[in-house]
Parts: structure tokens; C-alpha cells; sequence
């Protein structure tokens, strides 16, 4: 028998867009049972890494109808516009908010709120604290979220399965990963917000954790999966670790330069006009990929491939001390490079993903009791390209949106009869026994996830051809029969680390078949997803959301609307 556990609202991911939705639900009815459930204690959530800031107008030379058209233009018009337009006022509120709850913003010297530029942003207006942003941010909403007695923590739980009957969403079944102990986690709304699934190509800034656990959870059940096939390859990750070089380096003035020296963005036509090196990232990382395969990267004695480099020298030691400490320690740690001193080597690192789980405006999906909120959701802010520093801004706007909806929608709501709902955890828990210590074919679980990365790097990189999307879509394919014959050596129940990595390649499995499949549809270019053979948008058959659901059978693809009605599709010009 699975322990049963019962509340109101069941948060899976301890994150920022998590623990944010746990904090308005608590604000808008203290009486309310929460539990917040994370593979990881939550501190430990990849919000914590984030760097660069956090995007709400500030300033004087802002506006809410530039922040807009920046979004909007930025996705390539593939952005709600209803969606962005809530995003930009909702914006300033929750980072005052935040502010409020003790997030230490940077100043400037009059006292105001300190913004920096980041790219394909027409002002400053990402809000920041040195560069340690999300460190602080997940700080600030894990310690207001302790204030309220009502939400219940369940750290180390692994959540494996949605419960879902009669075409309602009512908890989960989640493996307690210190005692290998299967749990039903009831509740009458459950929310997504276990972040992206970074983890599925080989080269990139995410942390092991992110794994696409939400994505897949929502997949299985029948919910599509939006805009898959947008992924964003970020300008500047550090070599061999793909560790992330904030944005904010050239928001404070840094240059990309190859292997001549040359201020490539500057001297050379990349469609990024005098914005140069704070272009849109999409535009950017495929700069950096054309020199270098133009041969004016550089090389990096003892490291294969070839980069570019970021050089922040000009800016001096003061500033870089004081706005990007951290970018130092980091270069220093893992490049072996002193900024100060040095230009860093970087390329393009797989970042974000803009697709997810598809949600409404609202955060709601299409399974009645499910919600989803970040960077597991897609709500449709960030359309075919995301802009640096709305990301964190999404956590906290759609995580508040998806835990106020979340509680009104239970007032009407009851788990109604429990049975089927224990029962399929039930069935999960032997599911689980059963693939601990599998003896089944040969296949191991590193070899399949090294080949689902290199596939994936393949199929789905900064640029894209047919022929390379086509093999990708059937290379996963095999590596799901693939999957299917992997053993596991551990057998053991306390902390068995080989599960969870199986389980987690099985979630990757299933984002990455979205992602190929979704890719393989689109025959255009348009934000990130560069198409060699299409290389322009093509608003006539392509101006369009992509779905993708799981069948038994196979994936099933399908179009969605695009919201526009504000600004009109034009060329996307820099
Ligand atoms: O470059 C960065 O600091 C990344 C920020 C973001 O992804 O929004």
C-alpha cells in the first residue's frame, strides 16, 4: 500500500515559478493545503543559477508598449500578444514585489533601481543584483514562502506520474528518493513548474537536474506539447563545461571578437544593425557559428572545436568587480582566463527551451485540474525566440497567475472519490519496482542518453536541415526501442541515483521526440529555429503554434492560432 497524503494545490518544482505560485495561492486563501514537491530541496532548483536579471520597465525612457513590441519582435511574431501584453504590466508589479520581500536589487547612485541592457531590448531594463540574480530571487521567494504554515515540502520526491481519471487531473505519484518509497500525493489542481529539459543535448547551461520531468508528466497524459522546436542556443557558454557567461558581460559594454581580432557584429552584415553585440541571442550564436565556420574562430590549445572570444578588458577592473563579480570566478574556475586580463573563449550553448507544456493564458492546459508555469510551460510569451531576462520575469508572472487560478478552480473542485486515483499509484509503485535493478538487453543508461545528445546536437542545433531533422526524428525513435532493453546494476531503494537517471532519461526521451518531430514540420526559418534549406519566415503557411501529442501509436502533430491583434507580423530587422 502507497502512503496517501492529501491537500488542496500539488506544486511539482521547487523553482522560482513554483515557489511563487505556492506564495499567491497561500496569499489568496491561508486555509488552503499546498504541497510543493522537488527531485532536488529546493535551493538547489536551477533558478539559482541565473545571472543576468530580470526584464520590467523601470526607467523614465520605457514603456510597456516597448517592452511589447521588443518581446513580440523578439519571438519573430510568434509571442501571444495577449499573452505579452499581460507579461509587460504584470512585470514591474512582481519585481517590486519582490523587492518588498527582500530581494536586493542594485542601485544606482540616486537611490532608483540599477537596469542594464540585454539584447534585442531598445532600453535598459533588466533589473539585477551584481550577477548573482537568480541566486538572490530563489532566496527571496523560498524564505517568504517559509512564512506560511500551510505549505507542506516534500523535498527528494521524484515525481513519476500524473493521477488522472475521468479526464481530471487530482495528484501525483512521487518517489520518495531517500527510501525508494512510492507516495499518492492527492490534490484538486496540481501544478507544473519543474523547468526545462536542457539536459537532453550534450553541450549546454543546465543543470543535471533539468531533465524535462514536467513536460514528459503532462505528454504521457495526453496534454501537446507547444513550440517544441524553438530551442535557444545562448552566445556565450564557456568551453568544455557550456557554463553560462551572463549577457549582462555585453550589457556592460563586453565585444565578441574572432580569431582576428575583428568586432565581427560591428564590421559584417548579421542583420543585428548598430545593436551589435546586444542583438537577439538567436542572431547572435548564429554570427559566432558563421565565423567559425568561416574559419576565424579560435583555437583553444588542448581543447577541441573552435570559439570565439568575449572581451570585457576595456571595462576595467572596477566594473567588472563591482556588476559581474561572478563572470570572473567563473572564467577563472572553469577557463583557466581572467577577464581582467583576457579575453574569454565562448560559443553557442543550448540554453532555454521556449516550447513546453501548452497552457493558456491563464496557466491552465487542456487536462482539467493541470496547470503549468516557466520554462516548462508554454504560455507563449517568448514565441520562436526568447529575449534575455524575461525568463525570470515569466517565473514570477505565470507561477502568481497558475496559484491564483489554481485556488479559485478548487473552490469548485473535489478529488471526489479517491480510489482510482490511489490505485494508479499503486500501479506506479510496482511500475518502479519493476524497472529498479531491470535485468532486461544490453543497453545502459549513459550510453543511450550519450547517444539521445548527440543526436539531438545533430538534428536540432544552431542551424537545422531537413535531412539532419529527418534522421534525428528516427534516431530517437531508436533509441526509445533502445531504452526499452536498458538494465540497471542498482537494485537498492535508499537513494539509488541509477533509477532516477533512467527515469529521467525516459522524460528526456519523450522532449526530445517532441522536439524533432515538431522541428521536422516547420519549413521556415524563424527565430531559432534556422533552416538551411527554408532560410526565410513564412508568415502565408508557418505564422502558426505547433502541437505535438503522444499516441501508443506514435506522435500525432497538430497547429494552434497565434494571438496577434496589437502588432502587426513585419520584417524582423535589427
Ligand atoms: O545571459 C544571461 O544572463 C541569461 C539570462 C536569461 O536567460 O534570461
Amino acid at each position: 500500500m502507497v502512503d496517501v497524503s492529501r491537500h488542496d494545490v500539488v506544486i511539482v518544482g521547487g523553482g522560482g515559478a513554483g515557489l511563487r505560485a505556492a506564495i499567491a495561492a497561500s496569499e489568496l486563501n491561508p486555509e488552503i493545503s499546498i504541497a510543493l514537491v522537488s527531485k532536488v530541496y529546493p535551493m538547489r532548483s536551477h533558478t539559482v543559477s541565473a545571472e543576468g536579471g530580470a526584464a520590467a520597465i523601470a526607467r523614465d525612457d520605457d514603456s510597456l508598449e516597448m517592452h511589447g513590441y521588443d518581446t513580440v519582435k523578439g519571438s519573430d511574431f510568434l509571442g501571444d500578444q495577449d499573452v505579452i501584453q499581460y507579461f509587460v504590466e504584470q512585470a514591474p508589479k512582481e519585481l517590486t514585489r519582490l523587492e518588498h520581500w527582500g530581494c536586493p536589487w542594485s542601485r544606482n547612485e540616486d537611490g532608483s533601481v540599477a537596469t542594464r541592457a540585454f539584447g534585442g531590448m531598445s532600453t535598459k531594463r533588466t533589473w539585477y543584483a551584481t550577477d548573482k540574480v537568480g541566486f538572490h530571487m530563489l532566496h527571496t521567494l523560498f524564505q517568504t514562502s517559509m512564512k506560511f504554515g500551510n505549505v507542506d515540502r516534500y523535498d527528494e520526491h521524484f515525481v513519476t506520474k500524473l493521477l488522472v481519471d475521468g479526464g481530471v487531473c487530482r495528484g501525483v505519484a512521487a518517489l520518495d528518493i531517500r527510501t525508494g518509497e512510492m507516495k499518492a500525493i492527492l490534490g484538486k489542481a496540481v501544478i507544473l513548474t519543474t523547468g526545462g529539459g536542457g539536459k537532453v543535448w550534450p553541450f549546454t547551461t543546465n543543470g543535471n537536474i533539468k531533465t524535462g520531468d514536467g513536460m514528459s508528466l503532462a505528454y504521457r497524459e495526453g496534454v501537446p506539447l507547444k513550440d517544441m522546436e524553438f530551442v535557444q542556443y545562448h552566445p556565450t557558454g564557456l568551453p568544455g563545461t557550456g557554463i553560462l557567461i551572463t549577457e549582462a558581460t555585453r550589457g556592460e559594454g563586453g565585444y565578441l571578437l574572432n580569431n582576428e581580432g575583428e568586432r565581427f557584429l560591428v564590421t559584417r552584415d548579421y542583420g543585428v544593425g548598430n545593436k551589435a553585440e546586444l542583438g537577439p541571442r538567436d542572431m547572435i550564436s548564429r554570427a559566432i557559428t558563421q565565423e567559425i565556420a568561416a574559419g576565424r574562430g579560435v583555437e583553444i590549445p588542448g581543447k577541441p572545436g573552435r570559439y570565439a572570444h568575449l572581451d570585457l578588458r576595456h571595462i576595467g577592473e572596477e566594473k567588472i568587480m563591482a556588476r559581474l563579480p561572478f563572470v570572473r570566478e567563473l572564467s577563472k574556475a572553469y577557463a583557466n582566463v581572467d577577464p581582467v586580463h583576457e579575453p574569454i573563449p565562448i560559443r553557442p550553448v543550448l540554453h532555454y527551451m521556449m516550447g513546453g507544456v501548452d497552457t493558456d493564458i491563464e496557466a491552465r492546459t487542456s487536462l482539467d485540474g493541470l496547470y503549468a508555469a516557466g520554462e516548462v510551460a508554454c504560455v507563449s510569451l517568448n514565441g520562436a525566440n526568447r529575449l534575455g531576462s524575461n525568463s525570470l520575469t515569466e517565473c514570477l508572472v505565470f507561477g502568481a497567475r497558475a496559484g491564483e487560478h489554481a485556488t479559485e478552480y478548487i473552490k469548485g473542485a473535489s478529488v471526489g472519490e479517491e480510489g482510482p486515483f490511489v490505485q494508479q499509484a499503486e500501479a506506479e509503485a510496482a511500475r518502479i519496482d519493476a524497472f529498479r535493478g531491470r535485468q532486461r538487453g544490453g543497453e545502459k543508461i549513459a550510453k543511450v542518453r550519450e547517444d539521445m545528445n548527440t543526436a539531438m546536437e545533430d538534428g536540432t542545433g544552431v542551424y537545422r536541415e531537413q535531412a539532419s531533422m529527418a534522421k534525428a526524428v528516427k534516431d530517437i525513435a531508436e533509441l526509445r526501442q533502445r531504452f526499452e532493453q536498458v538494465s540497471l546494476d542498482d537494485s537498492s531503494k535508499i537513494f539509488n541515483t541509477e533509477l532516477i537517471a533512467g527515469l529521467e532519461l525516459g522524460n528526456m526521451l519523450d522532449v526530445a521526440e517532441a522536439v524533432t518531430w515538431a522541428a521536422v514540420q516547420r519549413k521556415e526559418s524563424r527565430g531559432a529555429h534556422a533552416c538551411s534549406d527554408y532560410p526565410t519566415r513564412n508568415d502565408t503557411e508557418y505564422l502558426h503554434h505547433s502541437l505535438v501529442y503522444h499516441s501508443p501509436e506514435g506522435p500525432r502533430f497538430d497547429k494552434k492560432e497565434v494571438t496577434l491583434g496589437v502588432w502587426e507580423p513585419e520584417e524582423r530587422k535589427y
